[in-house]
């Protein structure tokens, strides 16, 4: 599944059976219309051409995440056997829990081409305008960050998620015309961290609306041999679960720290993963065994050492550790709080016993 240049936008009148993932991701310069697609860099590019080689590629490889799997299921079988495409879906959750991954799962099981992009990305009318008509009959249209979506790019996908049609203005002022332009009927499926910040009237015109756990670290495991076994690293199971324990129940971690775990094992050791070489390296790597990194560790002990452990507000632990408050409340907040060591309540957040204990404060 090769990422391609949004520039060479697909001409040939039908291409269904082989899938294609078109990448719409950073635009650096202002584009003709027809090349509003975003161009990837170099780096991007490269990175993303890493991350895909490790993607599970159809929903029976796809571990974890058991609920959904089901609920697609179902969508996916009933959509073929009307031959219609499937509902549109909106998928949120903390970040690195596979939300793209499974929106490529989809077009690959409908047999239809997927087009990625991200909401800061839709800034023009015409950038939106653009993608929804380059659509093909049953295209997946995967928007990023959502809810970062400018009101006239939202108000823009409206009528096209609800009747596949886009209104258009055409000439200005007194002259101005709208034109409703006909959409080949698509799937819109959408993610964000932030399921609070949409719309309602966007939020309704989803057909499915799921949230993304974090992981079980046994499902972790797994996927941590399986990419082992994509990478030709040899790894223990016990190599596996200690990288899945420190992993935070994100996917796109355990598999950057497989990767710092397989580099220090070629460097120090045999090149095996034992559980040893696993807890050596994440050590040293500064990740503790329940996963926090030094972000994770300067927060808490911010909230602890400034504010007794809290109850204390979200832009005062960002101004107190020098992080941003988003990233806080997206990235770190989620996962400090599903394993117990912070809670939010109505006058702020505040770290649990449990956290200063492991923290070594009492
Ligand atoms: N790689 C990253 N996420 C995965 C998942 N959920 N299943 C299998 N392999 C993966």
């Amino acid at each position: 599944m090769a990422i391609v240049s949004s520039q060479q936008q697909p001409t040939e009148p039908e291409r269904k059976p082989k899938q294609r993932q078109e990448s719409t991701r950073k635009r650096q310069t202002r584009k003709a219309p027809e090349e509003n697609l975003l161009q990837p860099t170099a780096a991007v590019d490269e990175q993303e051409k890493q991350e895909e080689s490790l993607r599970p590629p159809r929903l029976a490889d796809y571990i974890g995440q058991k609920e959904l799997k089901e609920v697609l299921l179902i969508a996916i079988q009933a959509a073929k056997n009307r031959n219609e495409p499937l509902d549109h879906l909106l998928l949120y959750g903390p970040p690195g829990l596979g939300k793209t991954t499974m929106s490529l799962i989809l077009a690959a099981e409908m047999e239809v081409n997927c087009k990625i992009t991200t909401a800061p990305a839709l800034e023009r009318p015409r950038d939106i305008v653009g993608l929804l008509m380059s659509m093909k009959q049953g295209d997946i249209l995967f928007i990023d960050e959502i809810h970062r979506l400018s009101r006239m790019a939202e108000e823009l996908l409206y009528p096209a998620m609800e009747d596949f049609r886009v209104d258009i203005t055409i000439g200005k002022g007194q002259a101005a015309k709208t034109r409703s332009l006909p959409l080949l009927p698509f799937t819109l499926v959408g993610a964000t961290t932030r399921i609070g910040s949409l719309t309602s009237p966007l939020r309704d015109r989803f057909g499915i609306i799921h949230r993304l756990r974090f992981y079980e670290p046994e499902e972790l495991s797994q996927i941590v041999l399986r990419t082992a076994e994509i990478l030709k690293t040899p790894i223990t199971s016990e190599g596996a679960t200690e990288i899945a324990r420190r992993a935070r129940g994100t996917p796109r971690i355990a598999n950057r720290l497989l990767k710092r775990v397989r580099d220090y094992s070629q460097v120090k050791a045999s090149g095996e993963i034992s559980q040893k070489i696993a807890s050596d390296a994440l050590t040293l790597f500064n990740v503790d065994p329940l996963g926090l990194d030094w972000t994770d560790r300067l927060i808490l002990k911010a909230m602890i050492e400034h504010f007794n452990g809290g109850p204390v507000g979200l832009e005062t632990i960002a101004s107190a550790t020098g992080e941003d408050s988003q990233t806080i409340e997206e990235v770190y907040e989620p996962y400090l709080m599903q394993i117990g060591l912070m809670q939010r309540t109505h006058r702020g957040r505040t770290v649990t016993p449990a956290a200063w204990k492991h923290l070594g404060y009492d």
